[in-house]
């Protein structure tokens, strides 16, 4: 039985991923930080390691757990950020993550699928950060290259775009959609002509999937990064219709009834490798149809 550690499994995507990987039949180990709120998988199955901050109790929990692949998902998100934010995204997305790579080298743990942002690569750049978030990320990027060249980590990076799918808590673009078609509640958004990469978060969890198998079969040198894309960005006023369709709703927006962000992404990044092995299975149409998808 492979054998996974992932972090952020309490969050949107490292939940499904958890869940994937033990119908997949992996052995699990997530670390956490605080006490578990909801039950996002099946603890029974799951080995659970509190993580106190530490560096050393990072290593004494791969060392228990011996990973086949470590997956990092761990992440604070912000789309903007204010002058207090500055240390916690430092914390989530650099000091936390150079912690884990150090733990995985005391303990001789050699594969990492670790998860980047297509925002790190602002019109279309090899690297121009959208924000604060994205830098950090990039940060973490060029500490990961010491562990690959010095230490021996194999490492591939997913470089997601936006998902959707259920159990999607997060105050979001489709729940705020959502919201306005249940509450008929205007709805104020920019004139809606950016377009948006969206990939629902179960073939999200097969790029994971794939990128470990990837990893085990030792087809993986040194840090190699992918982009996990729909190959299909569709204009926001396009996405509004889609779900309109799909649901027969009505969603009231007033287009122009805000401005766009201060470096909104008009045009998804194109400039990455995909995957091999991996396609997006699930087109909007149906991965937004059906049931609440993302309540
Ligand atoms: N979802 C997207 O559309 C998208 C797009 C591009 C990239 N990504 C990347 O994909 C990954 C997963 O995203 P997501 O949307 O699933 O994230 P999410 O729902 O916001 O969850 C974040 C997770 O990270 C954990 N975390 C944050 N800071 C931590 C720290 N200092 N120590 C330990 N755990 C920490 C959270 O744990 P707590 O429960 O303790 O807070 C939670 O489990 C992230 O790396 C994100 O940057 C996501």
């Amino acid at each position: 039985m492979k054998t996974a550690l992932v972090t952020g499994s309490t969050g949107f995507i490292g939940s499904h991923l958890v869940n994937g990987l033990l119908v997949a039949g992996w052995q699990v180990h997530v670390v956490i930080r605080k006490p578990l709120s909801r039950s996002l998988w099946d603890q029974s199955r799951v080995q659970v390691h509190h993580h106190d901050g530490s560096t050393e109790s990072l290593v004494s929990m791969m060392r228990e757990a011996r990973p086949d692949v470590v997956f990092h998902l761990a992440s604070l998100f912000l789309s903007s950020h204010r002058v207090e934010d500055v240390v916690p995204l430092m914390q989530s997305n650099v000091q936390f993550s150079a912690q884990l790579i150090e733990a995985m080298h005391q303990a001789n743990c050699d594969r990492l699928v670790d998860t980047g942002t297509s925002w790190q690569h602002y019109q279309g750049m090899a690297y121009s950060p959208v924000n604060l978030y994205a830098a950090t990320k990039q940060a973490f990027g060029a500490i990961l290259q010491y562990y690959v060249e010095a230490c021996g980590l194999r490492a591939i990076t997913l470089e997601l775009f936006d998902t959707y799918g259920s159990g999607d808590t997060r105050r979001k673009l489709i729940h705020l959609l959502e919201d306005a078609a249940r509450t008929q509640q205007t709805l104020p958004m920019s004139p809606g002509e950016q377009k948006i990469d969206l990939v629902h978060v179960d073939d999200v969890v097969r790029a994971y999937l794939v990128a470990a198998e990837r990893l085990l079969a030792d087809q993986v040198r040194g840090h190699e990064c992918y982009a996990v894309s729909s190959g299909r960005p569709v204009r926001l006023k396009e996405l509004v219709a889609i779900l309109e369709h799909v649901r027969g709703v009505t969603v009231p927006v007033q287009w122009g009834g805000r401005d766009y962000r201060e470096r909104e992404v008009m045009e998804p990044w194109r400039g990455g490798k995909p995957l091999p092995g991996w396609s997006p299975q699930i087109g909007l149409e149906s991965g937004l149809g059906g049931d609440a998808c993302c309540s």
